[in-house]
């Protein structure tokens, strides 16, 4: 029997979910179908209720529900935990299994697919938001010499970084040095990967980081996808850096997780990456 997936938002049409899971169905030769749900604004539960009962074996979540789904879920995983919203729901009996694979996704992306591994480097996380709590742990996992978070808020970076400090508990590689910033802060410093987790790219505006922040040969990464050449790689690309990348990568390793997660196979990416680049230009 055909197995049912879907991506629950509001709106949805926007959503490569099912593009993706269906090219992963095909080349893995899993029998599943995935599709887009709509959910009514405060109606998340009645509507993956529904789903559910009609068969449903698991969900991505877009916004605006990554929260209604860190409260529906039953069992939390650390990185929904740290992160404090959902993107993945697994389905078993009463049981609803929740994860964030965002940030696995994008550690995933910029150490095996554009070979840029983060132990030992200096790492800049700009903003402090959803995106950046769910990157976090990632992060540390792979052992940077220092991780340094910084926003307009400054008090908010600090929080996250003393929220990243105490997270470390589940990390081998215990000790990384996490400070929490603002940009008058950077001054003087520079750094081998520059994460753009601020959603000023969505408003087409660039926080205000000095060009030095870029060390010789850093990558300048924007998490958002499929906006070109956004002004935070503008920025970059300025001041120098020939390595820029923005979060199709990412999107499609957060959905190869989940689909492991579901379905206990890794599909391969590189075709569904392809398919979905939108050339920096
Ligand atoms: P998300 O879930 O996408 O991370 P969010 O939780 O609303 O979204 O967080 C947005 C982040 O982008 C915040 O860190 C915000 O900075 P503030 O905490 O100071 O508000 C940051 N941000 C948004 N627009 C920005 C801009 N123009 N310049 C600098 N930072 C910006």
């Amino acid at each position: 029997m055909t197995d049912r997936y879907a991506v629950i938002g509001n709106p949805i049409e926007q959503s490569k979910s099912p593009l993706i899971h269906t090219a992963f169905a095909q080349v893995t030769g899993q029998d599943l179908a995935y599709t887009k749900v709509l959910s009514p604004l405060g109606e998340f539960a009645q509507t993956v209720d529904a789903f559910r009962a009609a068969g449903g074996r698991g969900m991505n979540v877009t916004a605006p529900f990554k929260l209604d789904a860190f409260a529906y879920a039953t069992d939390l995983a650390p990185s929904a935990q740290l992160a404090g919203a959902v993107n993945a729901l697994k389905f078993e009996g009463d049981k609803v299994f929740a994860e964030n694979f965002d940030g696995v996704g994008l550690v995933r992306d910029v150490v095996h697919n554009l070979g840029c591994p983060l132990q030992g480097r200096k790492v800049l996380v700009m903003g402090a938001g959803g995106a950046t709590r769910g990157a976090l742990l990632p992060i540390l996992m792979q052992g940077p010499a220092e991780l340094v978070i910084v926003n307009r808020t400054v008090a908010k970076a600090q929080e996250l970084a003393a929220l990243a400090q105490k997270s470390q508990s589940h990390n081998p590689n215990a000790g990384v040095p996490v400070r929490g910033i603002g940009y008058d802060d950077l001054q003087g410093e520079s750094f081998d990967v520059v994460f753009n987790a601020t959603s000023a790219s969505l408003t087409a505006q660039v926080p205000p980081l000095p060009v030095s922040a870029f060390a010789p040969g850093a990558l300048a990464y924007e998490l958002a996808y499929g906006k070109g050449l956004t002004p935070f790689l503008q920025l970059a690309q300025q001041a120098g850096v020939t390595r820029l990348a923005d979060g199709v990568g990412m999107l499609a390793e957060q959905a190869a997780e989940a689909f492991l997660w579901w379905r206990g196979v890794r599909p391969d990416t590189r075709a569904v990456i392809d398919t979905l680049t939108v050339p920096l230009v």
